[in-house]
């Protein structure tokens, strides 16, 4: 196909999608939105999102009124088959209930339904899901089988790499591209859609399916790994002392190492790093590699161990004794800027306290609601005051500016024992025990 292209699709307005969507609108495709849930898709045409993203809402409303943008529901993709030039499968891929591999119900059904929708002479169906290795290949058959007489369709992976608090950012300027297709007529149509970027000498890296799928899933493990390796230094530090925040500066000025994703802390949580090493471990078994990622197990285990070392601190602070006891948790979202609540460390943290027999006050800037969905029974105050009130012990399970800020002067007078656990290692410990606090922090001796 050499002809422009114009119109894009984008199947599943979730996070991704979503982001995605508006993004695409913004470098001047036409684009159309599709999800089966109706109630997302008036939300997103009114410009309202479902979740919290900076800049995402402007974006899209910014579209929606250039009339660039538009969401529908169409189960039956009935009215994309006749009109894109480039399909984006968006949906997720969720660790399987029961088990540890990815759920791949969403991403089959999009594939076979575009396959059977599509009646334009020429169209490409691109993967953008996190997705077990193989899958692209599978797909490409399954599409094959499904497609209409006379038309090319074709299939292509290009996986997605953006964080959240930083989607538009992250989608709009990426620091690398990846595609994986099976032609090079496929690969020029993504360097169309992605030309703007490539005009910014954005690295391309034109690749085959299996390395594309396995791109990704490299990625959020090694991201993993490296959370995991200074959180098992941490286990160190806490029992020998020694400064772990210093030790990861000084090895992330190794510009081998790098200091990003060396915080030590609570640990990493949300949609993606945990279901995706898990997924990873389980595909690598299926392909008969038993051994070959078994450290992720490893990754996995000292990650939650942060969780039980943060309860074990509020436990020892308050001398074993948390029955009926007012703890503040502050932060419950999986890092700031976010509302996903998704396997986070501090939700974890607050209801495992809850269940303890602690009376738990949480307070988070974004997340209280989507907490709330989950946990009902957990006390959501809106505002540090309220949580802080009286309280016996205060946990900082989530690194928001506005809890990074604080002082032992902000809590004074307003809390009823001075008993802080830093789950995120981000406050200056000596500040706060010269004030009179009995601080603990995770990555430190206590
Ligand atoms: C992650 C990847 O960073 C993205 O590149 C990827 O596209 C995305 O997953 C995905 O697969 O869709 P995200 O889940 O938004 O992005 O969050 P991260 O910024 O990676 O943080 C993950 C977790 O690690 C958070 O709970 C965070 O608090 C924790 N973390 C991060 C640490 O505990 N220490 C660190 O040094 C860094």
């Amino acid at each position: 196909m050499n002809a422009s292209v114009e119109n894009i699709s984008v199947i599943g307005t979730g996070y991704l999608g979503a982001t995605h969507a508006a993004c695409m609108a913004e470098l001047g495709f036409n684009v159309i939105g599709v999800d089966v849930d109706p109630e997302k898709i008036a939300a997103l045409s009114a410009g309202d999102l479902p979740f919290h993203e900076p800049g995402l809402p402007e974006l899209i409303r910014k579209h929606v009124d250039s009339g660039r943008l538009r969401f529908i529901t169409d189960a039956e993709y009935s009215t994309v088959g006749g009109w894109g030039d480039v399909h984006f499968i968006c949906v997720g891929t969720p660790q399987q209930k029961g088990g540890t591999g990815a759920d791949m119900t969403y991403v089959d059904a999009a594939a076979t339904g575009l396959a059977k929708a599509i009646t334009k002479d020429r169209a490409l169906i691109v993967g953008k899901s996190t997705v077990p290795v193989g899958t692209a290949a599978r797909l490409s058959e399954l599409v094959a089988q499904e497609k209409n007489d006379g038309v090319e369709v074709s299939l292509a992976w290009n996986p997605e790499f953006l964080r959240e608090g930083f989607a538009v950012e992250d989608t709009l300027r990426p620091d690398r591209l990846v595609v994986g297709t099976r032609s090079e007529a496929d690969e020029a149509i993504l360097r169309q859609v992605y030309a703007e970027a490539l005009g910014r000498e954005t690295p391309w890296v034109a690749t085959d399916f299996e390395t594309a799928e396995l791109v990704k899933v490299a990625a959020n493990a090694f991201l993993a790994t490296k959370i995991s390796f200074i959180n098992a230094f941490s286990e160190v530090t806490e029992t020998v002392g020694g400064d772990i925040r210093t030790l990861a500066d000084a090895i992330g000025h190794d510009t081998r190492i790098g200091r990003k994703f060396l915080n030590a802390g609570v640990g990493f949580g949300g949609g993606c790093l945990p279901k995706d090493i898990r997924a990873l471990q389980t595909r690598v078994s299926e392909l008969g590699l038993d051994h070959t990622m078994r450290f992720l197990d490893e990754v996995d285990q000292i990650n939650l161990r942060r969780r039980k070392k943060a309860i074990a601190r509020a436990f020892e602070l308050l001398d074993q004794d948390i029955v009926g006891k007012k703890i503040a948790v502050l932060g419950i979202t999986f890092k700031p800027l976010s509302d996903d609540v998704r396997d986070s460390p501090g939700l974890d943290v607050a209801a495992r306290l809850f269940n303890a027999g602690a009376d738990v006050a949480v307070y988070d800037p974004e997340g209280n609601h989507n907490a709330a969905k989950r946990y009902p029974r957990l006390n959501y105050v809106d505002s540090l005051d309220a949580a802080v009130a009286d309280a016996e012990l205060v946990v900082l399970t989530t690194e928001w500016d506005e809890f990074k800020k604080l002082t032992p002067a902000d809590l004074d007078g307003k809390v009823a024992a001075k008993r802080f656990v830093d789950a995120r290692h981000v406050l200056p410990a000596a500040d706060w025990e010269t004030a009179g606090w009995t601080f603990a922090q995770l990555g430190r001796k206590f």
